[in-house]
């Protein structure tokens, strides 16, 4: 994905400052788990890199947020790295919770270690974003860090809530199109609408201002998650650097199986009879196009990310980094990974 100069700037700055919080827990007696965490972050072991860190999204949305503001981006930094900490505690249990070897391009830390240390690694890095976020008081105040750690674990709790849903949904017959959204809003959305509700909170915008930047952050998150559903499917595992099985294996309802399921064709009969094997996989998919399910997915990302751009609008974005957040909004669109 082509990123702006500010962009690049801000993501330097994103990946000192998470360095510095989870190496601040490093001692000689448990150092095994700090390799854990620099392994699942793309510090440490194989093929470490830009790909093993993943995008880092979430935290430049938080930071350009600042910026298009018209705030100093800097000072939002600790709630940067805070939801992208969250983020990754997230994946750590979401990879166990769906069963997913592959991460990133790497095996997943519960392939590694096994699913108990994998937990724990993950509610290291919980423990570490409340930690990051407190260092707000340093770069704002007592008040906005109080406000601050309530937008994220308002998020936290959301995601809990969605990934109950996507969990629970796998074992569902008869599901409709409605119940996909409140969960990938829970799983996906609330975090990403947090990201831009901290970036405005910090640029101390007016509520109207930050009500529309919630907006943008939420519908963004929405067609992240269906373009997410859309690649675990179609997308390149060697660009995705995640498996493009396990979520037909799994039987997640993503968007495209439930627009299939909902047309009741020949996908819909076979998903009926029970769990689907890695060699039926290549035929399914194929069908699964046949029927539409791709071009449904990828319209209705079109459609929400046009709802995310209008809520940009609303939000008066200023400068370089209002202009890198449109771009990043229409890249995310057609991303490959
Ligand atoms: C993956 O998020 C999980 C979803 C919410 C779809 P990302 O695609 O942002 O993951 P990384 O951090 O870049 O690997
Ligand atoms: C995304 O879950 C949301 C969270 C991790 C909380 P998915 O299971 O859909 O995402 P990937 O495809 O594994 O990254
Ligand atoms: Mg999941
Ligand atoms: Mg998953």
């Amino acid at each position: 994905m082509p990123i702006q100069p500010i962009a690049e700037t801000m993501l330097t700055a994103i990946e000192n400052e998470l360095l510095e919080i989870v190496t601040r827990t490093r001692e000689p007696d448990h150092d095994g788990l700090y390799r854990m965490l620099a392994y699942h972050m793309g510090w440490e072991g194989e093929d470490i890199g830009p790909n093993a860190r993943g995008k880092r999204i979430r935290p430049l949305l938080v930071l350009l947020t600042t910026g298009a503001t018209g705030g100093e981006w800097k000072r939002a930094l600790p709630a940067a790295v805070a939801v992208e900490l969250i983020h990754n505690f997230s994946l750590i249990h979401d990879d166990i919770q769906d069963n997913s070897p592959l991460r990133r391009g790497r095996p997943t830390i519960w392939k590694l270690w096994g699913s108990a240390q994998a937990i724990n690694a993950g509610d290291a890095i919980y423990s570490l974003a409340q930690l990051a976020l407190l260092r707000l008081e340093g770069t704002s105040n007592a008040e906005i860090t109080i406000q601050a750690s309530q937008i994220l674990q308002n998020a936290c709790q959301k995601l809990t809530q969605g990934q109950y849903l996507d969990i629970a949904y796998e074992l569902q017959r008869g599901m409709n199109l409605e119940s996909y959204w409140s969960m990938i809003e829970g799983k996906t959305a609330a975090l990403l609408a947090a990201c831009t509700e901290l970036g405005a909170l910090v640029g101390f915008t007016e509520a109207h201002i930050q009500k529309a930047y919630h907006s943008f952050g939420y519908h963004l998150g929405l067609a992240f998650q269906v373009r997410d559903d859309l690649l675990g499917i179609w997308g390149d595992s060697l660009i995705t650097g995640k498996s493009t099985q396990s979520d037909l294996i799994s039987g997640k309802k993503t968007l495209p199986v439930l627009y299939a399921l909902s047309k009741n064709g020949p996908f819909a009969k076979r998903w009926e009879q029970g769990a689907i094997t890695p060699d039926e996989i290549p035929a399914l998919v194929t069908q699964l196009e046949v029927e539409g399910a791709r071009a449904f997915t990828q319209e209705r990302a079109t459609e929400i990310t046009r709802k995310a751009l209008k809520a940009l609008q609303a939000a008066e974005v200023k400068g370089e980094a209002g202009e890198a957040l449109t771009n990043l909004t229409e890249e995310l669109l057609t991303r490959q990974v």
